[in-house]
């Protein structure tokens, strides 16, 4: 029995393949993940480097496939001591999931809530529940406003499951669903905080990093750009990262034993504020009521 466990989502490419490897140094890494493929090469690399790691499928898009993974992974028997919320989409055109639910709103956020709410009864006290969010969920973040973003958009959660968001939005396609399904994170680890203090909920904006695949959906001569030219500046520029300085960065929080819960943390690891909408307490325990209701209705 290893004396720690870490449950990582989305280990697959971007910052969470680099934190896999880092968590790695940290205890066995329960790799989560819709690729079987994919998360087997994360487990060789980690095992060729004498680390532990096991494999779990999930597809997030699916709320119940979150909730039949967070299951076995409560079977797995192991002693977790964090759990990283840190796989996300940002689709440049609307899609749904099998629910006929927002493909970007059901991925960043239903699925992750669900996979989380199944696994808390679980979890020892103390545990550590980072989710990966983004500043772009606030309309005053001079930086996302910039590039067009307008921040979260959020109507409730039955209209974010239909993709409508709040007038007045973003051009940029995607940007509405995406803010607004961060928005969502940064608002559930607030309230969860508030709702269960013997675990600890905390969240982090990684900062920018044009080298992941978050922007799989752009055109190939820009996902050049961003991959070989942006991306190795990328730590010189403010709220600018790239997956490597990222990863360490995460795993300092999920790794942090202090007693911080609800402390929502920049790209270097020092708390920052999000938009005043979310750390309003009537709104985030609205997004979290929600949002379980939206799940209960469906069935999930
Ligand atoms: N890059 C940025 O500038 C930036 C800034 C702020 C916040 N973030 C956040 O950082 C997190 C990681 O993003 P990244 O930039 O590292 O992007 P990435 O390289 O595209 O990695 C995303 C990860 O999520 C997984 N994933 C996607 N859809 C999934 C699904 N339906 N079920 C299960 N896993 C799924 C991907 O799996 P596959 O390999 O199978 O596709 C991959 O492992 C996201 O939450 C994102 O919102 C990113």
């Amino acid at each position: 029995m290893p004396d720690k466990a870490y449950v990582i989502t989305g280990p697959t490419s971007g910052f969470g393949r680099r934190t896999a490897l880092e968590l790695a140094e940290h205890g066995t890494v329960v790799l989560v993940g819709r690729d079987a493929a994919k998360l087997d090469d994360v487990r060789r690399r980690i095992e060729g480097g004498g680390g532990a790691a096991l494999t779990v499928r999930c597809d997030l898009s699916d709320p119940a496939g979150a909730r039949r993974a967070a299951a076995r992974i409560v079977e797995l028997g192991l002693p977790i001591a964090g759990v990283l919320n840190n796989a996300g989409i940002f689709p440049n055109r609307p899609g749904t999931n099998a629910l006929g639910w927002d493909i970007a709103y059901a991925t960043n956020h239903l699925g992750p809530f669900v996979f989380t709410e199944a696994l808390v009864p679980h979890l020892q006290d103390g545990t550590q529940v980072v989710f990966v969010v983004s500043a772009v969920e606030d309309p005053e973040r001079g930086a996302a406003t910039v590039s067009g973003f307008r921040g979260g958009r959020y109507v409730s959660a039955e209209a974010s499951s239909r993709g409508e968001w709040k007038p007045g939005g973003s051009k940029l396609p995607g940007a509405d669903a995406y803010a607004t399904s961060k928005q969502c994170n940064l608002a559930t680890v607030l309230a969860f905080a508030r709702e269960t203090p013997r675990l600890r909920f905390n969240a982090i904006e990684p900062g920018f990093a044009p080298g992941t695949n978050l922007g799989r959906d752009a055109g190939p001569l820009l996902r050049l750009l961003a991959k070989y030219v942006l991306s190795p500046v990328a730590p010189l520029v403010k709220h600018w990262t790239n997956p490597g300085t990222a990863a360490r960065v995460i795993t300092r929080i999920l790794t942090d034993e202090s007693d911080a819960t609800g402390v929502y943390y920049d790209e270097k690891g020092r708390p920052m504020r999000g938009s005043a909408q979310v750390h309003d307490p009537a709104f985030n325990a609205r997004v979290v009521a929600e949002t379980r209701a939206l799940l209960e209705t469906a069935h999930v």
